[in-house]
């Protein structure tokens, strides 16, 4: 049967702001009659937040980047199983804070592991699931790192060097402007919090979501 909903992702450096956007992107889609389930990856589900706790804890420095590529990737296997399959089936909006393309700018490309590999883990995971739209919240690493530092937000990912979050904002970049899919915008997220949001609202009744 084929999908009936929608799945959209947000994607992104550190501090870009996915979180307010997401909010305030399901708030306008209920107030159209949607039906919106909204994710966060890796978790979403128990499983999948136990996961979450183990690859994020800022006391497992010692793991190795195989087991982080695994990780994010059993905590993404649950959460399609679980809900996200389900919920596009039955014609739900499925908003995510990260999905696929993380583990494809993190682990395939900063740190080595080659995007070929990743997707046809990515594959397994999701099922050969795709988002529809995906938002790229593009900020230069200085901006996303100062907002983020002084919040009780800091993992073991945001402690990494700016060279490491230069190296994930160049990553994203090139996989949004290859856009293979025709899923990809780019937003500048150094912007106002509400121009940010007029964008992606134009984008989402552009793509027919919500027209
Ligand atoms: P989170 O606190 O959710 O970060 P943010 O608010 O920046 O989205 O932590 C998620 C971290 O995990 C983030 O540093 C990116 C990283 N990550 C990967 O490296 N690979 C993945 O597949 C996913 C989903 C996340």
């Amino acid at each position: 049967m084929p999908n009936q909903g929608h799945l959209i992702s947000f994607e992104g450096g550190e501090g870009a702001g996915k979180t307010v956007q997401i909010k305030r992107l399901r708030d306008r889609l209920y107030a159209c009659g949607m039906d919106v389930v909204v994710l966060r990856e890796p978790g979403g589900t128990t499983i999948s937040e136990q996961i979450r706790e183990v690859v994020l804890s800022a006391k497992n420095i010692g793991i190795a980047y195989t087991t982080e590529v695994l990780l994010f990737q059993a905590a993404r296997a649950q959460l399609y199983r679980e809900i996200i399959l389900p919920s596009l089936q039955v014609g739900k909006v499925v908003l995510m804070d990260r999905t696929r393309d993380s583990s494809v700018v993190y682990q395939g490309k900063v740190r080595g592991f080659g995007e070929e590999l990743i997707e046809q883990l990515n594959d397994i995971s999701t099922e050969n699931t795709y988002p529809d739209i995906t938002f790229l919240l593009d900020v230069p690493p200085e901006i996303g790192i100062k907002r983020r530092q002084g919040t009780d937000k800091m993992d073991r990912l945001d402690m990494e060097s700016l060279d490491f979050h230069q190296k994930v904002r160049d990553a994203y970049l090139e996989v949004a402007k290859r856009d293979d899919r025709d899923r990809w915008t780019i937003v500048d997220a150094a912007q106002d919090i509400d121009t940010i949001e007029e964008k992606i609202w134009e984008e989402i009744q552009a793509r027919g979501v919500c027209a």
